[in-house]
């Protein structure tokens, strides 16, 4: 089975999903990055992953640079395309391609923070209960169908890079351990 992961930061989902999965459980066939420089980029070359790099200031519409990224993907057929804090709404092009096929892990707890500082928004609300949902792609902003979530409550006083830290670890154990049960299914 082969998987293809999108990101646009750091990549420490890409990472943990290489380092636990890549010619074990699965193929990761390519990182998907829309910014070059990002640090995903340097850990897919350690990582000997091949990338697609794409300036979406280059093309004049989504489904322009949608387009091409489909034309890589059908070179390699996906079973399964795995955001991991790609930080753009999916457009049509792909979801009509590959919908279903599609999933994204957000660090809050759905449908509860959804958006972009889903950590923030819970901690400003003063939530005691924090974690994480993995979840199917759709047209919405991290309202698709929900696979799974992992949680932890809070002691009250930690900082934000405490949380971060945290929220990190579970997204880690189980975002591996969805796509595993996913390509088995
Ligand atoms: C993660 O917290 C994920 O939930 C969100 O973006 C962040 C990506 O972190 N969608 P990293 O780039 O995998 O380190």
């Amino acid at each position: 089975k082969k998987i293809v992961v999108f990101a646009s930061g750091s990549g420490s989902n890409f990472q943990t999903i290489v380092d636990k999965l890549h010619q074990k459980t699965c193929e990761v066939a390519l990182l998907v990055c829309d910014k070059a420089g990002a640090y995903c980029l340097e850990r897919a070359e350690k990582l000997h992953i091949p990338t697609f790099v794409f300036n979406p200031k280059e093309y004049e519409t989504k489904a322009d640079f949608e387009k091409e990224i489909c034309q890589r993907l059908n070179l390699i057929q996906p079973d399964l395309i795995v955001l991991a804090g790609y930080m753009r709404i999916i457009g049509e092009t792909l979801l009509n391609a590959y919908e279903g096929k599609i999933i994204n892990i957000h660090p809050a707890l759905l449908p509860a923070f959804p958006g972009r500082d889903g950590i923030g928004d819970a901690l400003n609300y003063g939530v005691k209960v924090m974690g994480v949902t993995v979840h199917y792609v759709d047209a919405g902003i991290d309202t698709g169908n929900i696979i799974d979530q992992a949680c932890f409550k809070r002691t009250g006083n930690e900082t934000r890079e405490e949380v971060e830290t945290r929220i990190h670890a579970l997204e880690h154990e189980l975002y591996p351990q969805v796509i595993t049960q996913l390509l088995q299914a």
